[in-house]
């Protein structure tokens, strides 16, 4: 798969980690940055993701900030978006399966390297279920349009 990647500061080094990961389990990854240090702002690179997913540039994203929180949040605003902020691997599992999320977020200030790993594990091997789901899925699409 093509994989969208985005960070800001609070996030280069996991991001970096996390670009390896994924390539090293075969996917392409498309990395959005930031990639120094210096203090920027998250929205930027949450945008360019959740514009890359939405467009079909990209498969699926990943996004991190300190939290993860602020990042998604911007990602969100794009239409099409269903970015799901998770601490651990049973909700990016659940949060593919069940919402169809296309953008995983975390916090290089809230988890490790070895759970960044099992969350991104997770979200990238996990199937969207389809079936009873989507009408929940449809509905969230709903919102964006009314
Ligand atoms: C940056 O200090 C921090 O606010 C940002 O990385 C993120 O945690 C926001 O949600």
């Amino acid at each position: 798969m093509k994989i969208a990647i985005g960070n800001d500061h609070a996030a280069v080094a996991l991001k970096n980690h996390i670009k390896k990961y994924v390539e090293d389990m075969g996917h392409t990854v498309i990395n959005f940055g930031t990639d120094t240090n210096d203090s920027c702002d998250y929205p930027v690179y949450g945008e360019k993701v959740g514009r890359a997913v939405a467009g079909g540039e990209a498969d699926l994203g990943i996004l991190i900030c300190g939290t993860g929180i602020g990042i998604s949040l911007a990602a969100n605003k794009v239409k099409g978006v269903r970015a799901a902020v998770c601490s651990e691997p049973y909700s990016a599992k659940l949060t593919r399966m069940h919402n169809d999320a296309n953008i995983i977020a975390f916090g290089a200030r809230v988890v490790g390297e070895a759970m960044a790993e099992m969350i991104v594990y997770e979200f990238l091997n996990a199937k969207y279920e389809g079936g009873r789901h989507q009408r929940r899925v449809d509905m969230i699409g709903d919102i964006e349009n009314r």
